[in-house]
This record gives C-alpha cells, structure tokens and sequence, in this order.
C-alpha cells in the first residue's frame, strides 16, 4: 500500500489567510478536508459551496474531502456536486435516505461516503457498505475542531477493517478528530487509510513538517 493519507481540515486554517495556509502544506497533503456546519445538525457554523467552488477553481487537481454535517443532508448534495467536490461523505444521523444519496453522490461521479458519529454503530452501515467509498470514523463530536480524540472509536475502525478483509468490501477508513502526532500510530494500527488533522496541522508554525511526522509515525 500507499501508507496512510493525511487530509488536513481547513476549519483550523485561518480563513483570512486560506490560500497562505494551504501553500504552507508545501504539497505534502493528500487531500483537502473541507467541514461544511449548518449550526443545525451541529451546534457550528462554518462555511458553504462557495468555499469548495472557489478551491475547485484554484486547485484544479487537489482531492476536495467535503464533510457535510448539514440536515437534511440530502438537500445539499446537488450544490457540493456541483461545487466541484472530489467526495461527499455525508452522516447517516443526518439522512433519511442513505441509500438515494449515496447512489446520487456516486451517478454524479463524485466518491461516495458516510460519516458515523462516536455514538452511532457501524452495524447501520450493512446495507450500503458495498456501494459506500469511503466511511468516515468521527473520533470527536462533530462540530468543533481542536477537541481530544475519544479512543474507544478504534475500536469501531477496528471493526470496520475486519469486516472489510472478511467481506471483501471497498471503503477506506476515515478519522477525524483529534488526531495528531501523537495518536497517528494507533490510528493507523486500528486499520485507518485516511487521517483527518485540523488543529494539529494548522496549529503548527510549519503545518507540512506535521504530516511529513505524521506520515513517518503512521509506518512504524
Ligand atoms: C469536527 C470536524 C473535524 C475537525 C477536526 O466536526 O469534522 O474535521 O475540523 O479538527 P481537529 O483535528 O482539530 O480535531
Ligand atoms: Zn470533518
């Protein structure tokens, strides 16, 4: 394999200095984590198409990672589809119709991907697991960046990845939230394929030195 991915959330970038902040990745990222707040399904606000349509324009190639805690979330598929976003992972606490909007995400072309929040059991997940790219392990409760990482999701990655071997599916495994330096190693060792890091990367004089000690502590 590749080794694990790094997608730094630009919810921690400072959103005066965007352009700045993703330049000071120095191109070590593997993909850009966009947190879409409707202050609704989530206590935050945060941002909308504009931010991902406005990224599309800039960075042509980059892999938009598009977080959608919106409700409901089916009625915003269409706007990030058309926003440019490379994935739609969206919270199945958030849809009545996981099935419709997973095929929607997926016959628009677009990677498809579902969120689980701490409390929510991968066990829902069953019947879309063969259509589903990618499934998005919160390790905070979502909404706010800089929280600490609650460790008993690792158990719920470690399910997801043993029942991936056993069953042959497809998704990759996503974490976010209190991820960092000095849990990447576990995360990664859980069966992890895609870190999310907002405050431990932006928080950082040199946010791309992170994921290159990411990156390294992750092989191991
Ligand atoms: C939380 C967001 C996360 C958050 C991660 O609702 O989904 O992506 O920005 O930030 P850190 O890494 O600081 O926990
Ligand atoms: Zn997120």
């Amino acid at each position: 394999s590749g080794g694990i991915l790094i997608a730094p959330s630009l919810l921690s970038a400072d959103i005066l200095n965007m352009e700045r902040h993703i330049e000071a990745l120095e191109g070590e990222a593997d993909w850009l984590h966009v947190d879409i707040m409707d202050g609704h399904f989530v206590p935050n606000l945060s941002y909308g198409p504009a931010l991902v349509k406005a990224l599309r324009r800039k960075y042509p190639g980059a892999f938009l990672d598009v977080h959608i805690m919106v409700e409901p979330a089916e009625d915003f598929l269409d706007m990030f589809i058309s926003a440019g976003a490379s994935l739609i992972a969206l919270h199945i606490e958030a849809a009545k119709h996981i099935y419709r909007a997973l095929q929607k995400i997926k016959d628009a072309g677009l990677y498809a991907g579902v969120a689980l929040d701490p409390g929510t059991s991968e066990e829902l997940l069953a019947p879309v697991m063969h259509m589903t790219d990618l499934i998005l392990v919160m390790s905070v409760n979502p909404g706010y960046g800089g929280q600490s990482f609650i460790a008993e999701t690792l158990n719920k990655t470690r399910a997801l990845s043993e029942l991936r071997r056993e069953r042959g599916f497809n998704y990759l495994i996503e974490m976010d939230g209190g991820a960092g330096p000095k849990n990447i190693a576990q995360i990664a060792e859980a069966g992890c394929d895609v870190v999310v890091a907002g405050s431990a990367v932006f928080g950082h004089p040199s946010p791309a030195s992170v994921i290159r000690e990411m990156r390294r502590l992750a092989r191991r």
